[in-house]
């Protein structure tokens, strides 16, 4: 195993080089880091979850043709993948109010937003993830006008479907986080879905408890993070009996 190419190597995932060209393997590993890298632990059994739960919804997008990344799954721990160019802006869509923009703005956790709110974020540790508008996006040629407008819409796209895929299981959809990348196929580019959706990159709450089954159980120190990721992925119908 070890002797493939490491292509990558993320707080959570590895990228291997892949069978053919333009592919490569997604492996998710169990480390969590939260506070920009300030706080780590290993936590055994996540990366499987996040792996299944991620192919899960990804194959679903698929089907309902939100281009992605995703390919096939290989194994417990890895997907292929096709090889993007990331862009490098994090998007996050809200619908309920948590995390950093009840810090930001002095809004109550939980209170519903009027209506989903999209943010943008610039990928990068030195500077902790600093949240940028979309003028600073073109300012700096992190992506064009075209890809703003696609991320904006395949983000709304997700999150009415995934709204609903977790509302029909009990889960409220509070908010998350997506990642895109350029495809490149001959001499066409196009903005598709990259990077992960789990439990690691989304708020998701019990709809009558308000239980939190996120990573927000490890970033607050509340502990049983795998019971939670568990139990998303028992919901969805993808948990297997004894695990
Ligand atoms: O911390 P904040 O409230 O801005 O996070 C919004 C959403 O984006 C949450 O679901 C969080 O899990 C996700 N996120 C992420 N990776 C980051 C920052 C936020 O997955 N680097």
């Amino acid at each position: 195993m070890s002797r493939r190419r490491r292509v990558y190597e993320g707080k959570a995932k590895v990228l291997y080089e892949g069978p053919e060209p333009g592919t490569l393997i997604q492996h998710f590993k169990d480390d969590a880091t939260a506070n920009n890298n300030q706080k780590h632990a290993t936590i055994e059994g996540k990366g499987v979850l996040n792996n299944r739960i991620s192919e899960f919804i990804f194959t679903k997008l698929n089907d309902i043709g939100v281009p992605t990344h995703f390919i096939r799954s290989i194994n417990m721990r890895e997907q292929l993948i096709r090889e993007v160019e990331i862009i490098p802006c994090e998007v996050v869509v809200r619908n309920v109010a948590a995390g950093s923009l009840t810090k930001r703005l002095g809004i109550d956790e939980g209170t519903p937003l009027p209506r989903s709110i999209i943010e943008f974020y610039y990928k990068n540790d030195e500077l902790g993830d600093p949240m940028v508008s979309e003028e600073h996006i073109t300012a700096f040629g992190w992506a064009t006008p075209q890809e703003i407008d696609d991320m904006m819409a395949l983000a709304l796209r997700i999150n009415d479907f995934m709204a609903g895929l977790f509302l029909g299981i009990g889960i409220r959809l509070v908010d998350f986080k997506v990642e895109f990348g350029r495809l490149y196929e001959g001499d066409m580019v196009r903005v598709v879905l990259a990077d992960e959706i789990s439990p690691d990159s989304c708020r998701l709450w019990d709809m009558r408890t308000n239980d939190k089954l996120d990573k927000d159980r490890f970033r607050h120190d509340m502990g049983g993070l795998i019971e939670a990721y568990q139990e998303v992925a028992r919901r969805l119908g993808i948990l297997f009996e004894n695990e």
